[in-house]
């Protein structure tokens, strides 16, 4: 199969994916704004195919347009501080068929002339709709459970096993790779590809538990998002229903709540050269030197593409790729744990890291989507790592970068710890 028809397959697969997200809608929740600072759900339903229009149809092949209203209406999405969320009403939004037809419009438009589109562009609008997956995840977590379908529960491996906190792993010092090689698809943010020199350092061997986070709510910090207290019980507030809160399973906490705890317990968060060091890095680094990834076709400076290897992600890796809901145990997937031993530096929620999101060395906006990186790029945004439940593997390659504000409470993220 050619790079065109690859990639256009796996585009009406991602639709598939996006369409039936919105199947999960209450009949008259569309529009609905689950969370303060994002647009009602209406506006993704436009958005997936006026970006796709916009960058493909518009940017890349200079086509007319059909609807200039509807291309600047969903164009963009909202990111304010929190508390500043938008004041429009429902009535302010066009009607689901009037969408609807735009988006069918824009799919027959593109799919006649997908073949002259650059591959790069129709990578990029595909890995837009992958990311929207799991976002509006989040956004259907935050809606009452009245105002979406019910889905049968994924299941959850029984048993509460306990986790030995404070089990921490040595990470000597090394050279860590960030970013993606040139001539490789990645977003602007991930250019340009560059070393940094890593002190050695230790790292918890799980992600903080939703036990060890307990000790300090008993010392009264504030319970975090997906925690719910009924008559003294506590309950993780999942998908699609309230669960007795496991306390073998990652905590999912804001970047704020992360650090402070961290700090409680004398410990710092990971940096990005850090959690790269940990999860991609080995004993064996000194033995290829610097041999350019470019050049050879592997890995460079002994790191892997994966914490576990080269090999391409499966469910034994991790709680990644849809095939869950909500969080499983911190020790699962061991088949996924790194060279050095770390679990789930990958998968069943994104790791927060102390480095706030800012340009690599040699940044240059991507023409075709400006805005993409650098809006963000104002010290009020940090840096994530590996992926949630509800990341597509495709998204778990080593040189991808996610960003949030440090008090965006809907983000399925996590933390390991970090002696330095
Ligand atoms: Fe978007």
């Amino acid at each position: 199969m050619s790079e065109g028809a690859m990639l256009a397959t796996s585009l009406q697969g991602a639709r598939a994916e996006t369409d039936a997200l919105f199947r999960l809608l209450a009949p008259d929740a569309i529009y609905d704004r689950p969370i303060p600072e994002r647009n009602r759900l209406v506006f993704y339903l436009g958005h997936l195919e006026a970006f796709d229009w916009n960058q493909i149809g518009r940017v890349c092949l200079d086509m007319p347009s059909f609807h200039p209203e509807f291309d600047r209406l969903f164009e963009a999405g909202i990111d304010p501080p929190p508390g500043q969320g938008p004041q429009d009403q429902p009535s302010d939004w066009p009607s689901v068929a009037e969408v609807e037809q735009y988006s069918q419009r824009v799919r027959a438009r593109l799919d006649a002339v997908l073949d002259h589109a650059p591959p790069g562009n129709v990578q990029m609008v595909l890995e837009h709709r992958m990311m929207h997956a799991e976002t509006f995840a989040y956004l259907l977590h935050q809606l009452p459970y009245t105002r979406k379908q019910q889905v049968a529960p994924s299941a959850i491996p029984t048993g509460g096993a306990e986790v030995s906190a404070g089990e921490f792993i040595d990470i000597p010092a090394g050279i860590a790779t960030l970013g993606q090689r040139a001539g490789e698809f990645g977003w602007d943010n991930e250019f340009d590809c560059h070393t940094v020199y890593v002190p050695a350092f230790a790292i918890g061997k799980h992600k903080v538990t939703n036990g060890e986070y307990l000790e300090y709510v008993r010392q009264g910090a504030k319970p975090p998002h997906f925690w719910v207290e009924r008559g003294g019980q506590w309950f993780f507030h999942g998908m699609f229903s309230e669960t007795p809160l496991r306390l073998d399973f990652p905590v999912w906490v804001t970047h704020r709540e992360a650090t402070a705890y961290a700090h409680w317990r004398g410990l710092e968060l990971p940096t990005e050269g850090q959690f790269h060091r940990a999860a991609y890095g080995t004993l064996s680094e000194a033995a290829s030197g610097t041999l350019s990834e470019a050049a050879s076709g592997a890995p460079a400076n002994g790191e892997r593409f994966y914490p576990w290897g080269n090999d391409a992600p499966t469910a034994a890796h991790g709680n990644f790729d849809s095939h869950a809901w909500d969080p499983q145990s911190v020790l699962a997937h061991s088949p996924g744990d790194s060279a050095f031993g770390v679990s789930q530096l990958i998968g069943n929620g994104w790791e927060w890291t102390a480095t706030p999101f800012a340009p690599f060395p040699g940044f240059t906006p991507a023409s075709y989507y400006l805005t993409y990186s650098q809006n963000f790029f104002d010290g009020e945004h940090f840096v994530l790592k590996g992926g949630s439940p509800r990341t597509p593997a495709g998204l778990l390659r080593r040189s991808f970068r996610n960003w949030f504000r440090p008090n965006y409470p809907y983000v399925y993220a996590g933390f390991h710890l970090i002696a330095n």
